[in-house]
């Protein structure tokens, strides 16, 4: 049998950096390390302020990295000598992006998998030993066999590469509770001797923590497939509720009433089935498009179509968004002001990659709105940047928007409150919340607290509108305050 006693981690981004923390701590005998030729993102990684959000994420890092644990020496390390670490290790993870291509044939469809096919080729030039590579990146079907022609070509004579599919399922917010308690742990691999050698030495990193009975061992192309199936799949979902909403706002009904409902039926079950102004996320669009374009290069286009409706309706969605508020706001927004609650992609992370935010702010700064942006995590220079690499409209982003640093702050003159992200703080229901402290925010009292929405209707400007895009507030409390609420799918 393999024993592994060194990891390197290629990619050190929201699924690299999370995912080796936990391996580290859990298996206190393998040294962990991530690479990442993004100097700035390593350093940061060796610092408290880590370069992402995720609740529990630094201490966890800290027990591996730190070894602040009486049981645990440092055993989890970062660093930009992509080499040296591949040489080291037996067992290699790919986390690096494969973002959808945006030149040439497939682009704005296809998976881009230069950064895989570039991360590959350092394993074969640095390469002394056997290795085991691990697809942990999401990838076309059969991206294994392109790996290994591309060792076959280059490696040097002798080495043996097994090349395993092990795709991370972690949701961003919730990444690190996934990660220790995982629905499933997938490895693909092919049926061969070595192949099924290697799935096992993989599956003895994992079995550190958790049950063999949920680490399932399949073939490889199964694996690849099975993570983009899940994406379809989850994203199905929220598209199909999605699309309910927009019939429930015409007769009557109520989608959370509806949601309710079908979840109960055990085939169906209650999770995913929210509405909202449309997913974000790097993830779900990337995903779908890159299985829709598999199956048109497969002449499969019923399926590919079927697929692409998925995202869609998602569009559909953020654009039926805005266009009701523009109706409720007497078909005009020029000069008129709007508080952006949230602009991260969900609830717990930082991440704005394809928020839904980018688009409805685009469409409201190109409207004439003033914008006036909070979000308790994402910071000015970022959505900046996202706006800016957007819009077509550079102008709007610098004369009408402003990031601001609470919700009173955004809300102040404000003709509607416009929410976006479903952070805790923004519902008026339930009980204030008290957030953790993992995030490195200094501790504030204010920051703490729910947003008080009878201090933001006394900022606001008559009459006053609420859009929520999350469906997190109680319409009834908001309206006996005076505010008019549009909810997603509530006529
Ligand atoms: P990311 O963009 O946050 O991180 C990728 C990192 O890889 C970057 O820091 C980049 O500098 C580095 N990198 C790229 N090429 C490299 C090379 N040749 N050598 C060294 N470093 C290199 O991406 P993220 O979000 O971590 O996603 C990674 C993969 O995991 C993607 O395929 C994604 O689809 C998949 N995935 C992402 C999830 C998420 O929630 N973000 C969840 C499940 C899967």
């Amino acid at each position: 049998a393999i024993r592994i006693k060194k990891i390197c981690c290629i990619g050190a981004g929201y699924v690299g950096g999370p995912t080796s923390a936990v391996i580290a701590s859990k298996n206190p005998d393998i040294q962990v390390t991530v690479v990442d030729y993004n100097r700035q993102r390593i350093e940061a990684w060796k610092t408290d302020d880590l370069p992402i959000y995720e609740p529990g994420l630094l201490e966890v890092v800290q027990a591996a990295r730190d070894g602040n644990s009486p049981k645990q020496t440092p055993n989890l390390f970062f660093s930009t000598d992509v080499d040296r670490c591949i040489a080291e290790a037996e067992l290699i993870l790919l986390s690096v992006n494969t973002p959808t291509k945006s030149l040439g044939r497939g682009a704005g469809h296809a998976s881009e998998l230069f950064h895989l096919e570039s991360a590959v080729r350092k394993i074969s030039a640095a390469s002394e030993s056997d290795k085991i590579i691990v697809e942990k990146s999401t990838v076309p079907c059969r991206a294994a066999d392109t790996l290994r022609d591309v060792l076959a070509a280059t490696a040097k004579p002798g080495l043996h590469f097994e090349i395993l599919s092990n795709p991370e399922f972690l949701a961003e917010g919730t990444a690190i509770s996934n990660l220790l308690n995982p629905d499933r742990i997938l490895i693909g691999s092919l049926q061969t001797p070595r192949g099924l050698e290697a799935a096992q030495a993989l599956a003895n990193v994992y079995g550190a923590w958790i049950d063999s009975d949920r680490i399932i061992t399949i073939n490889l192309y199964s694996s690849e497939l099975a993570k983009l199936a899940a994406n379809a799949l989850l994203a199905q979902r929220i598209s199909s509720v999605n699309a309910l909403s927009a019939m429930c706002e015409s007769v009557g009904a109520d989608i959370d009433e509806v949601s309710y409902a079908v979840g109960l039926d055990k085939r169906i079950g209650s999770r995913m089935l929210k509405a909202s102004v449309g997913f974000g996320g790097s993830c779900f669009r990337k995903d779908i498009l890159s299985l829709a374009y598999i199956a048109e290069s497969l002449h499969l286009f019923e399926v590919a179509d079927y697929w692409r409706s998925i995202v869609h309706i998602n569009e559909y969605q953020k654009n039926r968004f805005t266009r009701r508020m523009v109706r409720c706001l007497y078909n005009s927004l020029t000069g008129k002001t709007l508080a952006v609650f949230g602009f991260a992609y969900k609830k717990d992370t930082r991440d704005t990659r394809e928020t839904a935010a980018i688009t409805v702010v685009d469409d409201v700064l190109t409207e004439g709105a003033n914008v006036r942006i909070y979000d308790p995590l994402v910071k000015e220079t970022q959505i900046r940047h996202e706006l800016k690499s957007t819009t077509a409209r550079l102008d709007c982003v610098e004369k009408q928007l402003t990031v601001c640093t609470s919700a009173y702050e955004a809300s102040t003159g404000a003709d509607a409150v416009i929410i976006l992200t479903e952070w805790d703080e923004f519902s008026n229901r339930g009980e204030p919340v008290r957030r953790d402290s993992g995030h490195g925010r200094k501790t504030d009292e204010r920051a703490e607290r729910k947003v008080d929405w009878t201090r933001v209707a006394e900022l606001m400007r008559r009459p006053m509108f609420v859009f929520d895009g999350r469906n997190i507030v109680d319409a009834g409390a908001l309206e006996e305050l005076g505010f008019r609420v549009a909810c997603i799918g509530k006529a």
